[in-house]
């Protein structure tokens, strides 16, 4: 896959598909520029007209409510066009293509998709496809990207740590069908975290998860000694094809994250999960609502990196 369909000539973002191939700069100036409309968001009015007369398209091709809903209210909020497709209603139920759906959609003269598929790789099929002066951004595609995600997780991290060289953070959970671990350990490694462990069982990590630059742990108990930052994944029983765990309820009592166990990590230790979060199997109720959970200021922040993603995006287009 070639990363620089990303950038433009002058280096700059132009879709938004992979946190692959993108320096410590980008993605610092991304959470630099969410930091202004991060604060916009205590104002009387939210909205600054960076994208009027823009149309925005959010084509989801998978369910979803977080991701969704802060990319149309950060859309909103720059003043653009903003369609959310349903896609169940749409002619692609009637058998037409992903390509022919795009090409419509190009006639209706958009400015933007952004895109949410079950297929890894799509947001770069359609980047590859598409007008010349039209930015896609990679909502999620199948297991292998969520970038938006990593960096609205990484501004939350920044948010309470602010230097990444001293923080050791734990990603705990299904890594193996995960989009978001993939993208976060990506973000991190470039933000040049001093540790990334990823805590899960063998069935859970992907072959050579180490050649992801991590270092591995099979025990919660171990592996929170010293963490930081706890990232918490759910197990995405849509993405496996076969049993993977004994039970939920075995998977909580190794991995599951209650009060008990977060008094391992570092006392300071903030709780994380990109969400929908299944109480009771990764997480304790008590955990999730705890004084050290930022999950739902992860939520809050997805308007904000969305924002400064789609600006800076449509700048590279001339658009502001
Ligand atoms: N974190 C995340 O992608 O959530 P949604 O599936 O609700 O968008």
């Amino acid at each position: 896959m070639s990363h620089n369909l990303q950038l433009n000539a002058e280096g700059k973002l132009k879709h938004f598909l992979t946190i692959d191939g993108l320096d410590k700069a980008l993605l610092t100036e991304i959470l630099d520029t969410a930091e202004s409309f991060a604060e916009m968001s205590g104002h009387h009015v939210k909205k600054v007209p960076l994208l009027r007369g823009k149309t925005i398209v959010n084509l989801f091709f998978e369910n979803s409510t977080r991701t969704r809903t802060t990319f149309e209210l950060a859309a909103k909020r720059l003043s653009a066009d903003v369609i959310s497709m349903n896609i169940a209603t749409s002619a692609t139920s009637k058998g037409e293509s992903l390509l022919d759906t795009i090409r419509n959609l190009e006639a209706m003269f958009v400015d933007m998709f952004v895109v949410r598929h079950g297929t890894s790789g799509a947001a770069h099929f359609i980047a590859e496809h598409t007008a010349p002066h039209i930015s896609v951004i990679n909502a999620g595609d199948g297991r292998h990207s969520h970038p938006t995600q990593a960096m609205l997780d990484m501004f939350t991290i920044r948010q309470f740590k602010p230097d990444f060289s001293t923080l050791r953070v734990a990603i705990i959970g299904d890594i193996l069908h995960s989009r978001v671990a993939r993208s976060q350990i990506l973000a991190l490694n470039t933000l040049g975290a001093a540790e990334v462990r990823v805590i899960a069982p063998k069935t859970l990590l992907p072959a050579y998860v180490e050649t992801l630059g991590v270092t591995v742990c099979h025990n919660l108990t171990e592996g929170l000694k010293d963490i930081d930052v706890i990232i918490m994944l759910r197990l995405q029983k849509e993405r496996m094809t076969s049993a993977l765990l004994p039970s939920e309820s075995e998977y909580f009592k190794c991995f599951g994250l209650t009060p008990e166990k977060l008094e391992i990590a570092k006392p300071d230790a903030i709780v994380m999960h990109p969400g929908p979060i299944n109480r009771g199997v990764e997480i304790d109720t008590r955990v999730a609502d705890g004084p050290q959970s930022v999950i739902l200021r992860q939520v809050s922040n997805g308007i904000a990196i969305r924002m400064a993603v789609m600006s800076m995006a449509m700048q590279t287009q001339g658009a502001t």
